[in-house]
């Protein structure tokens, strides 16, 4: 049997080209090795806002980008958390074998909420870690492509998994994070992150004239003022972007950066070029299935009554176990 990934993301709509750096390319190499399931973690949303109006909408955005991007829906069922109810049934008894300190120890949730402003957090914003183990153990996931920023909620899934093994016989595996070797892009405005709530993003949807008009003003070497001033590649994240997307000629730019015989200018309409050629056939992909919502709609049911089915399987053998019958 194939070992079991367990994906997931919170539907922000669009996504941007750091997701698909980050997350996409490596969920696309691991569909043919695994078992995955692709979570759509709605309910994850409430944390940070009570705003659902769009929420319908930003789902749909974000499983066309997927399946845009290569992720096969008939190897890989694509799901929302919401709709399969087991998510919450495993959530309440995971929420009883965990402290609330251990929660307020979890330096992501920390993070958070200094990054947010948040006063005084909610019950249910502490115990999203708890949902998330709860997202990943349903399907018994063994592996969990996440960026750095999630291992903390790997390892309270962990804890939680050997808790109820422990407490009322092998049920659980204890999953292992699975780190994508490209880290985040860095956004547009020399943020480490690229984020469409900061505003630094190229958007895998963009066409080419808005990655040229977004790259024109990305920020660069401040000390390369002038085409001929030195710069210095290795602080600059449009030479981040050409290692990504034009490789082949990384060396050559970094040369002419350096030396004062490459401009800024010059460097990013390469740049952009690059990008837009890169993300042709995904934006070419995601027009066709734009115009074929109801399809879509028919594949998240479609993955929705797969999921459900081994949710189900999963839930049962909890209750027996703990002898609810
Ligand atoms: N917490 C993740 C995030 O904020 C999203 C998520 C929810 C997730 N459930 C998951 C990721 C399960 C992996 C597995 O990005």
């Amino acid at each position: 049997m194939k070992k079991v990934v367990l994906s997931g993301m919170r539907p922000t709509g669009k996504l941007h080209i750091g997701h698909f750096v980050g997350a996409l390319e490596n969920w696309i190499k691991l569909q043919n090795d695994f078992q995955n399931f692709h979570l759509i973690a709605d309910y994850h949303v409430l944390t940070t806002s009570l705003d659902t109006s769009n929420i319908e909408r930003d789902s749909i955005e974000m499983a066309i980008d997927w399946i845009a991007s290569g992720i096969d829906p008939e190897k890989s069922p694509i799901f929302r958390q919401s709709k399969i109810k087991e998510h919450t049934e495993l959530h309440l008894i995971f929420s009883m074998l965990i402290t609330t300190s251990r929660l307020e120890r979890n330096p992501t949730v920390k993070e958070q909420v200094r990054d947010l402003n948040i006063e005084n957090i909610t019950y249910g914003h502490l115990g999203y870690p708890v949902l998330q183990a709860a997202d990943i153990l349903l399907y018994k996931g063994n592996y969990v492509p996440v960026g750095e920023d999630q291992v903390p909620h790997i390892e309270i899934t962990r804890e939680i998994a050997r808790k109820f093994n422990s407490t009322w016989g092998e049920v659980f595996p204890e999953p292992e994070p699975l780190l994508s070797q490209f880290a985040r892009l860095p956004g547009l405005d020399g943020n480490a992150k690229m984020s469409k709530s900061l505003n630094n993003a190229i958007l895998i949807s963009d066409e080419p004239d808005e990655i040229k008009a977004k790259l024109r003003k990305a920020v660069t070497d401040p000390q390369k003022i002038r085409k001929n001033d030195p710069g210095r590649p290795e602080i600059c994240l449009v030479f981040t972007y050409h290692k990504k997307f034009n490789p082949e000629e990384t060396q050559e730019i970094e040369i002419g950066c350096r030396s004062g015989v490459l401009g800024c200018v010059e460097c990013k309409l390469k740049c952009s070029d690059k990008i837009a050629k890169f993300f042709e056939p995904v934006r070419e992909k995601r027009k066709e299935l734009e115009l074929k919502l109801d399809i879509i709609k028919d594949i998240l049911v479609e993955g929705e009554k797969r999921a459900r089915k081994v949710a189900q399987v999963t839930m049962n053998e909890v209750h027996e176990k703990m002898m609810f019958g």
